[in-house]
Formats: structure tokens, sequence, C-alpha cells
């Protein structure tokens, strides 16, 4: 069955929830890119199961957004449903023998991991540094200061195109660097909420973690409008080293620029397009393979059409 919007069928379903042609640059991180042909909001991770299941059926496309922290929309903007995921339940299971903290898809990491600090609860410090959501961080394996989601995944709790609700855990994630099952199977299904473990920990040393992460941050990457890093880092090395290496800080393309900083940091500077940004993507990924063989793979998603950008 081939694709299809139906906007009377959209407008029967969703009723007062559906928006036509939202602007999505301030919904990202990077401050770009055109709008959403249809656009809801989910309030709940109840409600992004039942939104997702009914698009599913009608096969109407869609896509979920989170924070927009990872992703690069196109200037044409995205032809489907966007689902804003604002499901941002959090609680904790503190007192059982597994202690854990449970959170909807689209509760802000950073808010879940300083809101497990405050209790005491140690083991989640590294996302305090990490814009995006729970289920953006689940899915693609997020990570800083060493350690990454798979480490502290109990159980992802997801909704599968045919094979309906499921919760896996972290060997059924298929996790590796940045990435994951769901990740390598894009469309075949949504996560709705995480169970994270924590551990009852040292208030002090949790706090001197915060602190010291935070500075690391401010002192190695750039403030601004931007992806976070731009590539993945190869085997053994920093994409950031290496474009920093061949004297690509500074470069630029359109409001798009290689961070001072940080080479693996595109700033937008205010008046960058979709176009600047992918533009600069290939210049810099072309250059560091010509010099150095390394084919750079891009850690953020490219989403929406470029078709007629090419
Ligand atoms: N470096 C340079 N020049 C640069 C940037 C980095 O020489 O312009 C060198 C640094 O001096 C250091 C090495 O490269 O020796 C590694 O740099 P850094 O410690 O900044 O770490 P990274 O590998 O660039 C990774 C993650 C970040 C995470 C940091 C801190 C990836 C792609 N990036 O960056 O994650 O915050 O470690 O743990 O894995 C993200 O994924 O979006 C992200 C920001």
């Amino acid at each position: 069955m081939t694709p299809r919007m139906d906007e009377k069928l959209l407008i029967e379903r969703f009723d007062n929830r559906l928006r036509k042609d939202v602007p999505l640059a301030n919904l990202t991180t990077a401050k770009v890119g055109g709008s959403a042909r249809y656009f809801i909001s989910a309030e709940s991770a109840a409600q992004l199961a039942a939104d997702v299941g009914y698009l599913w059926s009608e096969n109407i496309p869609f896509l979920v957004l989170g924070s927009g922290s990872n992703i690069l929309v196109s200037d044409a903007g995205i032809e489907a449903v966007v689902i804003h995921n604002k499901a941002k339940l959090i609680h904790f299971d503190e007192n059982s023998a597994t202690p854990s903290l449970y959170a909807e898809s689209g509760a802000i990491l950073i808010t879940a991991a300083r809101q497990a600090a405050m209790r005491g609860l140690t083991g989640l410090e590294w996302a305090t540094t990490i814009p995006g959501t729970v289920g953006g961080a689940v899915y693609g394996n997020a990570g800083a200061h060493g350690a990454s989601m798979q480490q502290n995944l109990l159980l992802a709790d997801i909704l599968h195109r045919t094979k309906g609700y499921l919760s896996l855990n972290t060997e059924q994630m298929g996790y590796s660097y940045r990435s994951s099952a769901l990740k390598r199977e894009p469309g075949g299904a949504i996560i709705l909420s995480a169970r994270l473990v924590v551990e009852k920990g040292d208030t002090e040393r949790i706090k001197a973690l915060l602190n010291e992460f935070a500075a690391r941050r401010k002192q190695t990457q750039p403030p601004g409008p931007s992806m976070g890093s731009t590539f993945k880092n190869p085997a053994g090395d920093s994409a950031g080293r290496i474009i920093d290496s061949l004297g690509l800080k500074g470069t630029r393309v359109g409001g798009v620029q290689v961070s001072q900083m940080h080479a693996n940091f595109f700033i937008n500077d205010g008046s960058a397009t979709a176009r600047d940004y992918r533009d600069l993507i290939l210049l810099v990924q072309g250059i560091v393979e010509e010099k150095t063989g390394t084919r750079l793979e891009l850690e953020i998603e490219m989403i929406g059409d470029w078709k007629e950008q090419e």
C-alpha cells in the first residue's frame, strides 16, 4: 500500500489537535528547516501509542519529533504528520532492590538525570550534559564522558509496527556506538517509555561529578545553535580531532560555520539554512575522505524532503 495523506481522515481523527504547516526550525537545536505539513502533540505515552497505531493502520507517513537535538530538517520541510512527543512523565522506584527511573520517551534527558542526582541516585550523571529526550537517547544510544545509554537501560517499552507492544532489554535493543536495532530499522518501531538503572550514591560525589562534567562541556563544546556532534567518531579516533587537524575550523557555508572551539560542531550564526548545513557536511566529509581516506559517518539524521535541492 503506498503511503497517503488524506486530510479529511486526519481532521476526523485528530480534530482540533491537528495543525497545518507548522514551522519546525524553532523546535530543533540547529534552528533551521521548513514546516511540517501536519502537526500534532502527544501529551502521554498512551496517546503517542494510539496516534502511531492509527497512522500505521491508515498507512499515513509520520515522524516523531522529540527535542530536535540530533536532526537536520530540510528547508522543504516534512510532507508527513509530525508528532511532537510531549510525553514527559518521570518517576522513581528508588526503594526497590534494583532502584530505577521510569520516564516517558518525551521526557528531557537532562531533567531526568538531574532529578536522579537530586535524589542522591548515581549512574546518570553523564546524561546531564546531553540535550535531547529520553526516547532519542534510548534510540540513538546517546553518550558522553565514557558512558552511554546502553549501560543504564533496563527496559525500553516500544510499539512495533508488526509485533505490537514489546519491552526490550539492552541486548534486544542491539546497541552499538550511537546506534541501536531501532535506529537501523527506521520507521519500524517507536519508543514509548524506558526504565533506567540508577543506584543509591553519595550526594557530594554526585554533585562533584555534575560540576566536573558541566565544566568540561563548557570548556570543550561551543554554545549557539547546532546539532551537537555532526559526525560519529571513527573507531579509535575523534571526528572533531580529524576535522581540526585538517585546518577546517572556521570553514563556512552561508550561515553555518565549523566551530572554532570544537570542529565536530557546526554553528548556525542565525542566518543559516538547512541547505547550508547539508553543503558544509558534504564539504567537510569530502575533504576528510580525500586527505585521510576516512569516510566520516553522520551521527545526526537528515529528515524531510531533500530532493529538489540535489
Ligand atoms: N579535539 C581536537 N579538536 C577539536 C575537537 C576535539 O583536537 O576541535 C580532540 C580533543 O582535544 C580530544 C579528542 O579530540 O583529545 C576528543 O574530543 P572530545 O573529548 O571533545 O570528545 P569527542 O570525541 O569529540 C565525544 C562525543 C560527545 C561527548 C564528548 C564528551 C561523539 C561523536 N561525541 O566527543 O557527544 O559529549 O565525547 O564525552 O561520540 C554528541 O554525541 O552529540 C556529543 C556531543
